[in-house]
């Protein structure tokens, strides 16, 4: 194998970290290379500052960017592989709907993943920020089986999974909470989905004061 325009590298256990162009790193790898690609590319003009995300004269061009670095990876995704890409909606990032779009028709859609960050963050002072971030998972084929080992992701605290289906709200048997194996679960945020108890009984009613102007 060999890596061309790498500016820098380190090696980390058995891992190496390679700083460079994806591109240009990737066309140094043999096909069939990688089970798993993850990637978490520019956003497009979302962080200004950033020369990285800025280098597009406008949106084709980036989606353009786009489909090349995603066929480099398909070149080195094994048959069995899996290719996640991070992306996110908001006022400024609505090119991540072209983004799923033109990939789901580049590859095969397999699974769309909601990284949930509880809080969102605070940068932003003239729209809602993103609380998610979504991860689009895309394989080889339609017929293409990737290898997912469902075991080695389960909550360490969970002992029987057979038990959050006592109670769920899903199966119309009543709120969350019912089981213990729930309450051992439940989350500090109201997101997080066995922590929803079926419809809230609460009622938040109307803001007292006016917002604050943008
Ligand atoms: C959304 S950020 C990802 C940040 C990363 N997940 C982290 O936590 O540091 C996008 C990253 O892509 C990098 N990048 C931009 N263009 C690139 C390219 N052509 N090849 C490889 N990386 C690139 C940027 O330097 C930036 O760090």
């Amino acid at each position: 194998m060999k890596h061309r325009a790498v500016t820098t590298s380190y090696s980390i256990g058995k891992g190496l970290i390679l700083q460079a162009d994806a591109i240009k790193v990737l066309e140094g790898y043999e096909g069939e290379s990688f089970q798993l690609i993850l990637a978490d590319p520019p956003y497009y003009q979302v962080l200004v500052e950033q020369e990285w995300d800025n280098a597009w004269q406008e949106a084709n061009d980036y989606l353009e960017w786009t489909l090349q670095w995603v066929r480099a990876c398909r070149k080195v995704l094994r048959p069995d592989g899996l290719l996640y890409i991070f992306g996110q909606l908001g006022k400024r990032e609505h090119i991540w709907l072209h983004v799923c779009s033109a990939l789901t028709r580049e590859m095969q859609f397999h699974d769309m993943l909601i990284w949930d960050r509880a809080v969102g963050y605070n940068e932003r002072s003239d729209s809602f920020t993103p609380q998610y971030e979504m991860i689009l998972a895309l394989r080889q084929t339609s017929d293409a089986r990737p290898h997912f080992d469902k075991s080695v992701v389960r909550c360490p605290t969970i002992k029987n999974y057979s038990d959050l289906s006592t109670g769920s709200p899903l199966q119309g048997k009543g709120g969350a909470g019912k089981s213990s194996a729930q309450g051992k679960v439940r989350h500090q945020h109201s997101t997080h989905p066995f922590s929803q108890g079926g419809p809230q009984k609460k009622r938040w009613g109307i803001p007292r004061k006016n917002p604050s102007p943008l």
